[in-house]
């Protein structure tokens, strides 16, 4: 790794293998990182852009949000004060953020439990307990978001409906998008590479009845129908602007979110569909009824554990 922060390559490391853990659309990990004098820097790698699914780059965003959150945590627990700057210069619009490393710090608990979660976060695409998330994990969880900025808006029973059609809406029209589709297929595999999504990380088919769709990763568990819980939480995480530099902020939410949901025990999975479609996404900002622009959709709830899908390694992502 080149570049000198001030501290010794290992810590580097750390906070590196700690960033590409961070989720990505389609696991795409659209990011480079270098050490500089400045700090570790996150780059927006353009070639990895889901040029169908999220053209304006803003699912990307949310990812390299989400590693610069994870190295600031994973270096705050390591005992080293660490702060985050979004876009930090103008002249230089692919660098998304950097973490700035300064003199020591004494970790919380909290923030030991949440670097503790970032290896131990998985999306969990498969059916949940039927065991309701209570109050003092919901609000972990909103607690989260507000943390970072944002808002997670969590859906109540009429709400959850109204989302769910909209959810169907725009599952449908991206499984009739033959583009969207070989975007998906491209980044879809058996098992073999170093991003993408595994065929092992995929869910079962729930009915087609039910009330979530979820996304279609194929896979072996794909082949079998199973009933899902049966009154699953979702939460809309929300923005008050739509800006990259809201982008970004959302992606340091969200892994918050993330992490303080596996500190609790919990599983989530994305409904990313009804906001990566730019119309319904709009449907879901109505129905949110002025709490923000939404930015991405998680859903939540008890399961077994989910399992790690690959990352490059590091010396691929750090010059
Ligand atoms: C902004 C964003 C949107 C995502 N949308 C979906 C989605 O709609 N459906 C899904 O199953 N996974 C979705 N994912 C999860 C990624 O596929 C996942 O993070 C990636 O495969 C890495 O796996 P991991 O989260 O288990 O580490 C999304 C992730 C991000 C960051």
């Amino acid at each position: 790794m080149t570049g000198d922060v001030g501290v010794g390559a290992d810590v580097v490391e750390l906070a590196v293998r700690a960033a590409v853990r961070a989720p990505s659309p389609h696991n795409t990990q659209p990011w480079e990182f270098h050490a500089g004098p400045d700090g570790i820097e996150v780059f927006l790698d353009e070639s990895r852009l889901l040029r169908v699914a999220d053209p304006g780059g803003r699912e990307a965003a949310l990812a390299c949000g989400a590693a610069l959150l994870n190295m600031r945590i994973a270096l705050e627990a390591a005992g080293h004060a660490a702060t985050v700057e979004v876009l930090p210069d103008r002249t230089r619009p692919r660098l998304a953020g950097v973490v700035r490393i300064g003199g020591t710090h004494r970790p919380t608990p909290e923030q030991t439990r949440l670097a503790g979660a970032v290896a131990r976060r998985h999306t969990n695409r498969r059916p949940f307990l039927d065991r309701p998330v209570p109050a003092p994990a919901r609000h972990a969880l909103t607690a989260a978001a507000d943390h970072e900025g944002a808002r997670l808006v969590l859906l109540s029973t009429s709400e959850l409906d109204a989302f769910a059609a909209l959810l169907r809406q725009a599952d449908h029209v991206q499984s009739e998008d033959a583009a969207f589709r070989a975007e998906l297929g491209e980044w879809t595999h058996p098992g073999d590479r170093s991003d993408g999504v595994p065929a092992s990380a995929g869910g079962p088919r729930p009915p087609s009845s039910a009330l979530l769709a979820l996304r279609d990763y194929g896979g072996p568990a794909a082949g079998r129908e199973r009933e899902f819980e049966r009154d699953p939480l979702v939460g809309v995480l929300t923005t008050a602007g739509d800006t990259r530099r809201h982008w970004l902020l959302a992606g340091l939410a969200m892994e918050r979110v993330l992490l303080a949901a596996t500190v609790a025990g919990l599983s989530a999975s994305f409904l990313a569909q009804p906001i990566e479609v730019d119309p319904v996404r709009r449907e879901v900002a109505a129905l949110l009824a002025g709490r923000g622009h939404p930015q991405t959709a998680l859903r939540i709830g008890y399961g077994y554990p989910g399992a790690a899908t690959p990352r490059r390694p590091v010396e691929d992502v750090t010059g």
